[in-house]
């Protein structure tokens, strides 16, 4: 494996998914700091939307708490939606969009996504942008071409000055949940794939600028070795997440 040059921030992200109620939020948020103490990496938590405010309002600010979906609209009739100006309002300062599951469970498609993205943005609010590829989708031999389709229709008119506040989330569909870990190989090259396709729709400049996360099965026994591996700015992190004390160890090691 190459050595790492970037000096990008890491960043290690935990989804909660559909878990935790507030108060088992709250005593995750309790707890959390001091698992984290000497951690330099910035740490995020995807919370549901009713444990915003509660794990805001525990935790100290250098953790960063947001959602996990949004409506593209801002405000409306939209029965059982969540607006952006809601989740900043809850003290949430990013969101993740296009995670897989809501693109196969939810039926997302590109396009739908890309107005939640503009939405986001124009909300305040930082957006991870998720990607990646199925199984099948990986067999045929079509993961460049998703993982680019997915970056410049998910990314459509996002100007360039707001892509400061934008992070690309890698994550294989059929790794996630699953417990399989993309090979370190797999993970390399796909990082590239997104990072030269960023540096298409944007330029070199841009493209080197912008955290590309990795998911997937991420565990405190895969993250030492998936943190050195060059293009790798961080993580999301669904089941391993949702132990604080087993999500600080996925953060720390990546700090090393
Ligand atoms: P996992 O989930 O770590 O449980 O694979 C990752 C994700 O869905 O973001």
């Amino acid at each position: 494996m190459p050595k790492k040059t970037s000096k990008r921030p890491f960043t290690v992200i935990a989804n909660w998914k559909m878990n935790k109620t507030i108060s088992q939020a709250q005593q995750y948020a309790e707890k959390l700091p001091e698992f984290c103490e000497g951690i330099e990496n910035s740490i995020w938590l995807a919370v549901p939307f009713t444990a915003i405010h509660p794990v805001r309002s525990s935790l100290p600010d250098r953790f960063r708490v947001g959602a996990q979906n949004m409506n593209d609209a801002s405000s409306g009739a939209f029965t059982g939606e969540v607006a952006g100006e809601m989740i900043t309002d809850a003290g949430g300062d990013f969101v993740l969009l296009g995670h897989s599951e809501r693109r196969s469970y939810f039926h997302e498609s590109d396009e739908f996504i890309n107005r939640k993205v503009l939405r986001a943005l124009e909300s305040s609010l930082s957006v991870v942008l998720c990607i990646g590829e199925t199984f099948e989708q990986r067999e045929a031999g079509e993961t460049k071409e998703v993982l680019s389709r997915q970056l410049s229709l998910g990314l459509a008119s996002v100007r360039k000055e707001d892509l400061t506040r934008c992070l690309i989330a890698y994550e294989p569909v059929w790794a996630i949940g699953t417990g399989k870990t993309a090979t370190p190989e797999m993970v390399l090259d796909t990082h590239g794939m997104v990072r030269s396709s960023l540096s298409s729709l944007y330029d070199e400049e841009s493209a080197q600028s912008m955290p590309v996360l990795y998911g997937g099965s991420v565990s405190a026994s895969s993250s030492e070795a998936l943190s050195k591996i060059e293009g790798v700015d961080g993580f999301l992190v669904g089941t391993a997440s949702l132990d604080p004390e087993t999500f600080a160890k996925i953060a720390q090691f990546a700090s090393k």
